[in-house]
């Protein structure tokens, strides 16, 4: 188990919340309004110092107080014996703290690094409809939880990417001062690149094996897009883009660029196919990341799922509690009801009920 304890404090309608006996399964039921996207938007922030409905931050906080904290009692990856602590404070003004096992932290990554956490939910759809860049954030999940140079080799693009960009935006470009920065550009978008399709290697199969447990749809295919041209270095395209990089003052290929086209049989998955469909295809992906992960480094995500019937009939609901129990990593659920969730866990005793009523919390005996 990831998260033993968790204590929320002025998180929307959620004043105070202790909840001390967090299982492997926790599902937290109530009416509309209750706080149950609250619980999981909270343990969001545990991951990301963010919540995942909005980047805004004063709707977060609980209307009457300056901050909201959440603070949890997290496993030692490796280790799931040991918890730290783990501790964020958003305030109104803007400011943050971070605390990791007592000390400041200031890098949100550290979060990432100490909680993997993965949310299938209403924007859920977005990863197959809406724009490239989640499905880069998809994409770039996995890799950064895999990959350990990713994170310094994305760090450096984003600044070469800036530096070319400011010096695309100059009046008279200073010629030799942008080769240097396009070498080292290309250098990292290559090596990002390689993180990526490998990443992808490995995560196609296991992604094919969770979808044939939580559908029949068949014809389903990840077509990866590095950002630049198949037949071409990326050297050469940027050459051949130079003017139009020039008149338009940012750089037009790169891993910025990079895109994951989901298709069912040859079209847009989400052109096509209905929302229970598309939801099963956006469950496999995300577990698919969890199998992996869990497979390349030994090491478990926990999952959010916000409203986990929605969409869904009963044999599909099973279908995705089967998969996420046999991963067995930690699991909160929301939904308005539990008795639509009955029948779905082979091991009851791993399943724990959380009523949500008006922000407050009472474990189920
Ligand atoms: N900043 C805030 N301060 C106080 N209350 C807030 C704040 N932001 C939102 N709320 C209220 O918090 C409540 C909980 O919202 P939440 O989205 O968690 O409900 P829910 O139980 O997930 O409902 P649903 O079943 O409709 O999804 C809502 O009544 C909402 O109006
Ligand atoms: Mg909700």
């Amino acid at each position: 188990m990831l998260i033993r304890r968790l204590e929320i404090t002025d998180v929307r309608n959620v004043k105070h919340a202790n909840i001390v006996d967090l299982s492997p399964i926790s599902i937290f039921y109530g009416v509309n309004g209750s706080g149950k996207t609250t619980l999981l938007e909270s343990i969001h922030i545990l991951s990301s110092a963010k919540s995942f409905r909005s980047h805004k931050l004063k709707p977060l906080i609980n209307n009457e107080a300056e901050r909201c904290v959440v603070f949890a009692e997290v496993a030692v990856q490796g280790d799931e014996d040991l918890f730290h602590p783990i501790g964020v404070q958003r305030s109104r003004s803007g400011e943050g703290l971070i605390k990791i096992n007592g000390e400041n932290v200031r890098s949100a990554a550290q979060l990432a690094e100490a909680l993997p956490l993965q949310v299938i939910n209403s924007d859920t759809f977005l990863l197959l409809g809406g724009g490239p860049v989640v499905r880069r954030q998809f994409l770039d999940w996995g890799v950064f939880h895999v990959e350990h140079g990713f994170h310094e080799a994305w760090k450096g693009f984003q600044r070469c990417l800036k530096q070319r960009n400011s010096l695309l935006r100059h009046d008279r470009i200073d010629g030799p001062t942008l080769q240097v920065w396009t070498r080292e550009y290309v250098k990292l978008s290559e090596q990002l690149d390689h993180y990526r399709a490998q990443y992808l290697r490995q995560f196609s199969p296991v992604f094919e094996r969770c979808l044939a447990q939580l559908s029949n749809l068949s014809g389903i295919e990840l077509r990866y897009q590095r950002g630049w041209a198949k037949d071409q270095t990326l050297e050469a395209a940027l050459a051949a883009q130079s003017e139009s990089e020039q008149q338009q003052g940012y750089t037009l290929s790169g891993p910025h660029r990079a895109d994951l086209r989901i298709l069912y049989q040859g079209q847009l998955a989400a052109d096509i196919l209905s929302r229970g469909q598309q939801k099963l295809i956006v469950c496999a992906l995300r577990v698919a990341q969890g199998y992996l992960l869990s497979e390349l480094n030994q090491r478990k995500c926990a999952y959010l799922v916000d409203d986990l019937p929605s969409e869904l009939d009963e044999d599909h609901r099973k279908a995705l509690c089967r998969l996420l129990d046999e991963l067995d990593c930690q699991v909160f659920i929301s939904c308005v009801d539990h008795q639509d969730l009955n029948g779905c866990w082979q091991q009851t005793d791993k399943v724990k009920l959380f009523h949500v009523e008006h922000g407050v919390v009472t474990a189920q005996t």
